[in-house]
C-alpha cells in the first residue's frame, strides 16, 4: 500500500487556519496531524479538544491525533467526541496502556502508541497485536521544527521486522523533522505514514511538497 502523508497542524498559521486547512484539502496528503500537548508531559502546550472540533469542520481528511498528555485514559472519548479518527497515546504516559489501547477502541478511532526517541521499540512486543498505529519519535517530543535523529532508522527497521514477523499489519508513523531529505529512507526501513510539520508549512509551494513527500518510491516501481 501506498504511503501515508500527515501535515502537522503544529506549524500551520493559526491566524489563518481555513486556508491553512483548505490547502492540505486540496492536496495529495492522507491525514491531518494534529498534536495536543499539555506542559506537563512535554515542556510545551498547544491545544486541547476545544479547537479540534473548528479543526473537524474545516478538514476534509482524518484527524491523527497525538496526545502529548499525562493521564490520556482522562480525555479520550472526549478527544473523539471532538473529531479524532486516530488517537494516540504515549508508552512513557500509560502505566495501563493496554486498558487504554482498548478505551479508545471502544470509541471507534484508531489506536495509537507513540514511543520517545530513547524508550525501546521491544517494550512493544506484548501490545503490538492490539495497536493499529506505533508512532516513532524522531524528535523530542514538544516542538516542532527540530533535528530529525537518525538512530530513528534502525528503530523503525526493528519495529517492522517485530511485526513481519508476527505477521502485523500495524502502521509505523514517523514524527518530527520529515521532510525530503530522510522520508525516503525512513520509507525503506519499513515506515508508511510520514507527519511533516516544518517541511510542508514553510515550504514555498506546500503543496507541491505534499506531492513530492507522496511521489517517493514510485519511480522505482517504474525502473
Ligand atoms: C513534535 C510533534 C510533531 C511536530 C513535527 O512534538 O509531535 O508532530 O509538529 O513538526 P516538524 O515536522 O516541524 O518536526
Ligand atoms: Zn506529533
Amino acid at each position: 500500500m501506498k504511503h501515508l502523508i500527515a501535515p502537522s497542524v503544529l506549524a500551520a498559521d493559526f491566524s489563518n487556519l481555513q486556508r491553512d486547512f483548505d490547502m492540505v484539502n486540496g492536496s495529495e496528503a492522507d491525514w491531518f496531524h494534529v498534536d495536543v500537548m499539555d506542559g506537563r508531559f512535554v515542556p510545551n502546550i498547544s491545544f486541547g479538544q476545544f479547537i479540534i472540533k473548528f479543526m473537524k469542520q474545516m478538514a476534509e481528511k482524518p484527524l491523527d491525533v497525538h496526545l502529548m498528555i499525562l493521564e490520556p485514559e482522562n480525555y479520550i472519548e472526549e478527544f473523539r467526541e471532538a473529531g479524532a479518527d486516530v488517537i494516540t497515546v504515549h508508552y512513557e504516559a500509560c502505566p495501563h496502556l493496554h486498558r487504554t489501547i482498548q478505551q479508545i477502541k471502544a470509541t471507534g478511532a484508531k489506536a495509537g502508541v507513540a514511543l520517545n526517541p530513547h524508550t525501546p521499540v521491544g517494550l512493544l512486543e506484548d501490545i503490538l497485536e492490539d495497536v493499529d498505529l506505533v508512532l516513532l519519535m524522531s524528535v523530542n517530543p514538544g516542538f516542532g521544527g527540530q533535528k530529525f535523529i537518525y538512530q530513528t532508522i534502525p528503530r523503525v527497521q526493528k519495529l517492522r521486522q517485530m511485526m513481519i514477523e508476527r505477521n502485523i499489519h500495524a502502521h509505523i508513523e514517523i514524527d518530527g523533522g520529515v521532510g525530503l531529505q530522510n522520508a525516503e529512507k525512513l520509507l525503506q526501513a519499513g515506515a508508511d505514514v510520514l507527519v511533516a510539520g516544518s517541511s510542508v508549512f514553510r515550504a514555498d509551494e506546500p503543496v507541491d511538497m505534499i506531492s513530492k513527500l507522496k511521489a517517493i518510491g514510485d519511480l522505482e516501481r517504474f525502473v
